[in-house]
């Protein structure tokens, strides 16, 4: 007799109906956004993957389904996320992980689902929020300010600076860490590249930046996944492409930002004027700058022959994984 096993695409839709667990959330001033400590939260199953990470798992146990394994996993304070691996004789086992940042095995064949709390804006906006502001969440690194509305949603904010007062190269790793806000001084440029991990494939990663107004004078570029966001060096320049330009301020020259990934200037070059920049540290010019405590140029020197208009204005750094 021919023995058949079922190909995983069998169980798809059976996965399907169980992939989203959605429990009631209870919403502080807007509805979309997360309450401190919610009591429950939204899972989603994003794919037939397991996640592999290097922490212990919080715990092993037998589950009998999928939505019983993201139950446990919810009702486990640090838990951010879960893999269900389905046996043949039925239930599975449920693994609970405290960080959803890790790789991931393909197990399609066993059917194996891995459930992720959301860790970034835009995976929360994968999940339907859609409400601009600060999300805070046991699954987030940090709390962050989502932009879930220009260019597509699903923006991160990594560093707002409003003025050029109290900088340090360390400050633009982390300042004001946990307030978040478009209208002041703030960076977690150090938790970006904990941001991007989360996503498991190697596409590209997106940045925006936003000079003297939303969608103003900078643009959006595709980097490729494996640059840093906390580099110190401005070498990341290779394949990194210009998407969109906000306003129009090229062609390219010393005047203007280059396409280079922000780099933070934790080595003090360039007389150790710019923290956060875009510039070439070979130029010897340092236009392209978003965070500096220099004050001769405003909040910074950004795009010279836009100088005046720009000499004030926040300057917005954004990233979408
Ligand atoms: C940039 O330079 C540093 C220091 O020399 C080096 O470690 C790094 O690999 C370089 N990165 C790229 C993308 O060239």
């Amino acid at each position: 007799m021919r023995r058949q096993t079922v190909p995983w695409w069998r169980l798809r839709p059976y996965l399907q109906l169980c992939t989203i667990v959605l429990l009631h959330l209870h919403s502080t001033a807007a509805a979309d956004v997360l309450p401190e400590n919610p009591s429950a939260a939204r899972f989603k199953s994003t794919s037939m993957w397991e996640l592999v990470t290097e922490s212990e798992p919080l715990d092993v146990s037998a589950a009998g389904s999928q939505i019983q394994c993201s139950l446990l996993c919810l009702r486990w304070p640090d838990c951010a996320a879960a893999n269900f691996r389905p046996e043949p004789s039925g239930g599975g086992t449920c693994t609970l992980l405290s960080t959803q940042v890790g790789t991931s095995v393909e197990v399609a064949e066993t059917g194996a689902v891995m459930l992720r709390l959301p860790g970034t804006c835009r995976m929360l906006r994968n999940l339907h929020y859609h409400t601009d502001g600060v999300y805070r969440h046991r699954g987030l690194a940090a709390p962050l300010y989502c932009d879930m509305t220009l260019n597509g949603g699903g923006w991160t904010l990594l560093t707002a600076a409003v003025s050029n007062e109290g900088w340090t190269a360390q400050y633009v790793i982390e300042r004001r860490r946990d307030t978040p806000g478009i209208d002041i001084d703030y960076s977690i440029v150090g938790l970006g590249d904990w941001l991007k991990s989360t996503r498991l494939s190697s596409r590209p990663f997106k940045y925006r930046i936003e000079v003297g107004g939303r969608q103003r004078w900078g643009g959006i570029w595709s980097a490729p996944s494996a640059y840093s966001l906390a580099s110190s060096y401005s070498n990341q320049t290779e394949g990194v492409e210009l998407m969109e330009m906000f306003d129009s301020w090229g062609p390219l020259s010393i005047h203007t930002p280059q396409h280079i990934v922000p780099w933070v200037n934790t080595r003090a070059v360039l007389e150790g004027y710019p923290l956060l920049s875009t510039t070439s540290e070979l130029e010897g010019q340092w236009w392209g700058t978003l965070v500096t405590a220099y004050t001769g140029h405003g909040v910074s020197p950004w795009i010279l022959s836009a100088e005046t208009e720009l000499f004030n204005g926040a300057r917005l750094y954004w990233l979408r994984e």
